[in-house]
């Protein structure tokens, strides 16, 4: 190989590491490059998970007269993939909880709720190997950050321990997940 060459791959080499951040080097897993910045802060991965992603699952909220609220959960098709084959979410799994309000209405079908607007975003990255030690938004094998309204890039998220761990404890046996609520995990 030539030195011009050599020299230009360690140009992109160092152009790929600069791009994604100290910490997420190129063999890092996707779910890093997408969902986590430099010093372990987290964003709402900047994809069309919509429709590119697996729809795990959907949890309603039940209110009076009309369901208060949908979240529908999201994450790489390679994660679900994964976690049928070993009951385990891979490290990078991304995922993406999005908070729908409601519309009520009288359809064919009945007194009927749907999706209305997003009101946000609640996400979780899986961390299998503690890169973030000493950060408050990371530990006990994910990264944790919620987002308010159309924000998808700000987190005010501060300590997880705070604001996540406790409510999610019923779900420990499960990797702090609420698997029970996402069939696409297993085989039909
Ligand atoms: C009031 C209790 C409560 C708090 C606080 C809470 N969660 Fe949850 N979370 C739940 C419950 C219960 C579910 C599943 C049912 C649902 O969505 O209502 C859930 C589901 C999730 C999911 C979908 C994946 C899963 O675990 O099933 C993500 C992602 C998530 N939460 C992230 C967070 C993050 C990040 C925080 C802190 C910023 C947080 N949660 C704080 C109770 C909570």
């Amino acid at each position: 190989m030539s030195r011009r060459i050599v020299t230009a791959l360690g140009a992109a080499a160092v152009a790929a590491a600069l791009w994604f951040g100290a910490g997420a080097v190129a063999e890092e897993p996707d779910g890093f490059a997408l969902a986590v910045g430099q010093n372990g802060q987290i964003r709402v991965p900047d994809v069309d998970y919509r429709q590119s992603w697996s729809l795990l699952g959907v949890y309603v909220v039940n209110g009076d007269e009309k369901a208060d609220g949908i979240h529908a959960v999201y994450t790489q098709p390679d994660a679900v993939t994964a976690y049928r084959e070993t009951g385990e979410f891979p490290d990078g799994t991304v995922l993406i909880k999005e908070l729908f309000g409601t519309e009520t209405s009288d359809m064919t079908t009945g007194n009927i709720s749907r999706a209305g607007k997003t009101e946000g975003w609640f996400v979780m990255v899986k961390d299998a190997t503690g890169r973030y030690a000493g950060n408050p938004l990371w530990g006990d094998g994910w990264g944790w950050a919620y987002f308010a309204g159309d924000d998808s890039r700000t987190s005010p998220t501060k300590d997880y321990q705070a604001e996540c761990k406790a409510c999610h404890v019923p779900a420990k046996n499960t990797d702090w997940v609420y698997v029970e609520g996402y069939p696409v995990l297993k085989k039909k």
